[in-house]
């Protein structure tokens, strides 16, 4: 089964893009365990504390975000095992593009959430930081409980992105989806992309093959 990660700034839609993709593949018979991160386990929620403070510490809270991850995995593997699409909504890549963007170094990044492994594929949703925004302070929810949360600043959200962006060129495995689209084309790119993968599966399993993601990636 596979491992799926959604990637983006804040305000790029992956919340809705991620809960779509999970129905569709249970539409085509597959079990999907959608989840996220930060996730709801007490990490999780301290992180959540944190965030909402102007002067954190981003060094500490790259650690938060990794010991969270660390048991997050172990729920994602046991979800892998038994046979699921696992969905999530971000991963370590956001720890590298988001802390990275504080100043902290992504090598040292990469260090401390080594333990993680990979996704099998990431869907990256590029979007432009000033569109994001304005998505994001057209929902009264947002205005109401998040317009505090300080990562959600335009000039911060641009080193964000372009961290993201240097991931896409260097690792096989992000796949980039224009977010600036309707949800309905950024849904529809996502599962031609996808249906590519699953097909390319299926055909290796009936030939009895072990399957080589990295040949459609
Ligand atoms: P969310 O809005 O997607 O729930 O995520 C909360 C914030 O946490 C978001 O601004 C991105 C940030 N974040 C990091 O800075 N590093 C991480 O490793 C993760 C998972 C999220």
């Amino acid at each position: 089964m596979l491992f799926i990660a959604l990637e983006g700034i804040d305000g790029s839609g992956k919340g809705t893009q991620a809960k779509l993709l999970c129905s569709w593949l249970r539409d085509k018979g597959y079990s999907c365990y959608l989840t996220a991160e930060p996730t709801d386990n007490n990490i999780g929620r301290l992180i959540r504390k944190y965030l909402k403070e102007d002067n954190f510490d981003p060094r500490a809270i790259a650690l938060l975000f990794a010991a969270d991850r660390s048991l997050h995995i172990k729920d994602i593997l046991s979800k892998l095992h038994s046979d699921n699409m696992v969905i999530t909504e971000r991963y370590f890549y956001s720890s590298l593009a988001y802390q990275g963007a504080l100043g902290i170094n992504i090598d040292w990044l990469e260090e401390i959430n080594s333990f993680a492994p990979e996704a099998d594929i990431v869907f990256y949703l590029d979007i432009e930081p000033e569109e994001a925004i304005k998505r994001m302070t057209s929902l009264s929810s947002f205005r109401n409980t998040r317009e505090k949360e300080s990562y959600e600043k335009e000039e911060f959200l641009r080193r964000v992105r372009q961290n993201y962006l240097k991931f896409a060129e260097e690792r096989e495995k992000f796949n980039v989806i224009d977010a600036s689209k309707s949800i309905r084309e950024v849904q529809t790119d996502i599962r031609r992309r996808l249906g590519r993968i699953l097909s390319f599966i299926e055909e290796e399993k009936k030939k009895g093959r072990q399957t080589r993601l990295e040949d459609l990636l």
